[in-house]
């Protein structure tokens, strides 16, 4: 099964990255090398029954010192207060620099536990073990961690990247068919921004990929964590703009989610913020319309909306204004202008800088129909 070992930061950090059925119960295997004086598992209450017993005991039959703290599922739980209890956990158990804290579950508590990571006592190693595809496939790799604030997402965090990432496909099983999905949404996006071949696997696979058959989740899951990391290596910071790519359907996904209420998927709405992109593409970029065309039957054959009728929220009214306003507030603007991710062709992206307002009024009108 594939191990590999990644470059993933300035100075010389190296991530292990793990993919392997069956992993998350063999996990003491993988941390005891770490030789970790204690370690705590932070999970959540919707993964916690499902896994977080077979984890520690894996974890002390290692002979290692493993406790597990549970907080609530959901978004509402990336907030200062649940850093917090985790801190506090972390004081009352005296975890000290060699201690090791592991992650158990999806994009939530991988970025709320990092967080805490590399917050206690100035930074300690954790190890990420993803349970959902948006983890397996973004949120476990490039080091950002962080939590919400009533006035924004993701607003207080830490470059913190894990030491070991424990990647355990059937972990899958369990997870919503919606949400499956919804990750593979991350998936379209670097296959449409960085590898043309890619897109073709998608193109080939879609049914046993939403079967999750297991080599075909295996493939895609290394592929993706590939293709992050080199992106994430030669940009650890967000400096260069190479990461920038990344963003793309972003802009647009970001302001639909936001101007639902969050009633849908992050997946979802980065689908409808990728079908825009690609119109806008078309008219900013040089895009040939049959590969936009291409494009958007690639997300729906995945089951993703690509316009807002066709979503579970469509009865709710998405006014395009304010969704246009939003993009205006986008953090990736320079200042005055529209930037926005775009691909000149199917596998090649970069960013445009004076993307013209009808241009988005057409795609974001394309959108909402
Ligand atoms: N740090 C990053 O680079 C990065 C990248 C992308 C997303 N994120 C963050 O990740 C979060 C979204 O991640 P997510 O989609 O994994 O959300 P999530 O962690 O909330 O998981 C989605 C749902 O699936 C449930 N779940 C998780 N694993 C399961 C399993 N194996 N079986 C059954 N149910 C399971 C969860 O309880 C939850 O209800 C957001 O907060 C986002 O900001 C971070
Ligand atoms: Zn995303």
């Amino acid at each position: 099964m594939p191990s590999l070992d990644l470059n993933t930061a300035a100075e010389k950090h190296v991530t292990r990255v793990v993919i392997e059925p069956g992993a998350a119960a063999r996990a003491g295997s993988y941390v005891e090398p770490l030789r970790p004086s204690k370690v705590l598992l932070v999970s959540e209450t919707t993964v916690a029954p499902l896994l977080a017993d077979k984890v520690l005991a894996s974890l002390r039959s290692a002979g290692l010192d493993a406790e597990g703290e549970f907080f609530s599922s959901g978004e509402a739980s990336k907030s200062p207060q649940v850093v917090e209890v985790i801190h506090g956990r972390l004081a009352a158990m005296a975890l000290g620099r060699d201690g090791v804290i592991v992650a158990l579950g999806g994009g939530v508590v991988s970025d709320v536990a990092g967080f805490a990571a590399a917050t206690w006592m100035r930074g300690v190693r954790f190890v990420i073990c993803p349970t959902t595809m948006e983890a397996m496939l973004d949120a476990s790799i490039g080091g950002k961690t962080g939590i919400n604030l009533p006035a924004g997402k993701n607003l207080v965090g830490a470059f913190h990247h894990p030491s070991l990432v424990l990647i355990d496909p059937t972990t899958l099983n369990t997870l919503p068919p919606r949400d499956v999905r919804a990750g593979l949404a991350e998936s379209i996006k670097h296959a449409l921004v960085f590898d043309e071949a890619f897109v073709g696997w998608h193109e080939a696979n879609v049914e046993c990929v939403l079967k999750l058959e297991p080599g075909a989740v295996t493939e895609l899951i290394h592929r993706n964590v590939r293709i992050k990391a080199d992106v994430v290596a030669a940009d650890p910071y967000e400096r260069t703009g190479r990461r920038a790519l990344l963003n793309f359907g972003h802009t647009i996904g970001h302001a639909l989610e936001a101007e639902c209420g969050y009633a849908l998927r992050h997946g979802e709405c980065v689908a409808m913020g990728m079908a825009a992109a690609l119109s806008l593409s078309v008219r900013c970029a040089g895009l040939a319309a049959d590969q936009a065309r291409r494009g958007r039957q690639l997300i729906e054959a995945f089951g993703l909306p690509v316009r807002w009728s066709a979503c579970v929220a469509a009865s709710q009214h998405i006014d395009p204004h304010a969704l246009l306003e939003r993009t205006r507030t986008d953090k990736k603007n320079a200042a005055g202008r529209r930037r926005f991710v775009l691909v000149e062709a199917i596998g090649r992206a970069k960013v445009v800088d004076d993307v013209d307002d009808e241009s988005l009024q057409e795609a974001i009108r394309e959108v909402l129909t």
